[in-house]
């Protein structure tokens, strides 16, 4: 089976792609390779997939529809999953144009690209961020995402409502992931777990939104590439039984809640990082920024009604697997540590 995986070079889709190459599939990776964060790690994610004789890359630009017309003209996909988009939402607030570019142009170029040439499932990646100013947790597909708190949230349900759109009319079979708070080995600098890890070693002072007063349902990045692994093969179904739920629908078409089930307290997180990495943390609070929300809580029912797996691992172990993969990959070592406390 051929299978297309936009954003390859990013943190999901490099995981995600890895273990299809395990599995025996052939990947095609696409990515613009931009420099929203450090492309050299863009750069090590993909040669590492290089090494794979059945992954090939192509640099593309979703929004340039040319350079997808020319991908799927190339490649016959069974099955495409899209990963690439404009992540983060503090970035949204100054970038809103990037996200409409890329997460609206360019998945309308992706559904049509899907279209024409009669993709077997489309899979796609939304945000627990949907869910915006949802007051009751934990957040179920069945709830409404009407107030989204950000443009990145609001172009996710564009997404969401896009694909249903093409669902409905072409009989495109779609799946969407509400991913929730993903982290681990190969991470997005931009995160949280991220950015402190690098400041708590480089002690430097960390910033914390609300008094830290927020909680997030950390979500390992194996946990999720195992949710996506099962779902390929269940191309959604109409359900012709249907009776206005949210996550399903009378067309082709899904939506999942792909979350640990168990949100963490911000300060709980920070502590375990000082743990894991044996240094304190010079925390700076701020008060709330607008675009985030102080919880994230995901309903897993579904997924694991439907595919019989969800995401548990402990924030505990997939941290300390994320840290070592941080001083392995930064070469961090005792007499690096020295060097940046300057003793
Ligand atoms: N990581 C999380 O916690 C999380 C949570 C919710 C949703 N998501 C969503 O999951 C998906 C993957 O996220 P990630 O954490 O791997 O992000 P990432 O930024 O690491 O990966 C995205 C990749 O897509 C590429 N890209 C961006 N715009 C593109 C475009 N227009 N054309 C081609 N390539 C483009 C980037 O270069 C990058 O390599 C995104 O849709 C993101 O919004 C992630």
């Amino acid at each position: 089976m051929r299978i297309l995986v936009t954003g390859s070079a990013g943190f999901i889709g490099f995981h995600v792609s890895s273990k299809l190459l395990n599995l025996g599939y052939t990947v095609v990776g696409f990515d613009n390779l931009n420099s929203y964060y450090d492309l050299e790690l863009k750069k090590a994610r993909l040669e590492h997939l290089l090494e794979y004789d059945q992954f090939h890359f192509v640099k593309g630009s979703l929004e340039n529809r040319s350079e997808l017309e020319q991908l799927f003209a190339e490649h016959q996909f069974q099955v495409v999953i899209n990963l690439a988009a404009q992540a983060g939402v503090r970035y949204s607030l100054e970038h809103p144009q990037t996200y409409i570019d890329s997460n609206v142009t360019g998945f309308l170029n992706l559904l049509e690209m899907c279209r024409i040439h009669q993709i077997g499932h489309l899979l796609y990646a939304s945000s627990s961020s949907v869910y915006g100013a949802n007051l009751k947790v934990p957040f179920s597909v069945e709830d409404k995402t009407d107030h989204p708190v950000s443009l990145y949230a609001s172009t996710k349900k564009m997404n969401e409502m896009m694909a249903h759109a093409y669902s409905h009319i072409y009989r495109l079979p779609v799946t969407g992931m509400r991913f929730f708070t993903v982290y681990g080995p190969w991470g997005r600098p931009d995160m949280a777990y991220f950015s402190f890890t690098r400041s708590i070693l480089e002690e430097k002072p960390i910033t914390v939104f609300n008094n830290g007063e927020m909680w997030r349902d950390f979500t390992y990045v194996d946990d999720v590439v195992q949710a996506i692994i099962h779902l390929i093969p269940l191309p959604p179904v109409a359900d012709t039984n249907w009776s206005g739920q949210t996550g399903s629908s009378n067309a082709p078409y899904r939506i999942y809640n792909i979350g640990n089930h168990n949100p963490v307290k911000l300060a709980d997180m920070i502590s375990l990082l000082e743990r894991h990495l044996d240094k304190p943390a010079r925390i700076e609070y701020r008060p709330m920024h607008p675009g985030d929300v102080e919880v994230t809580y995901a309903d897993t029912e579904s997924l694991e009604e439907q595919v019989g797996f969800k995401p548990e691992t402990p924030l505990d172990t997939g941290l300390g697997k994320f840290v070592s993969w941080y001083k392995a990959f930064y070469e961090v070592n005792e007499l690096a540590l020295t060097k940046l406390s300057g003793e």
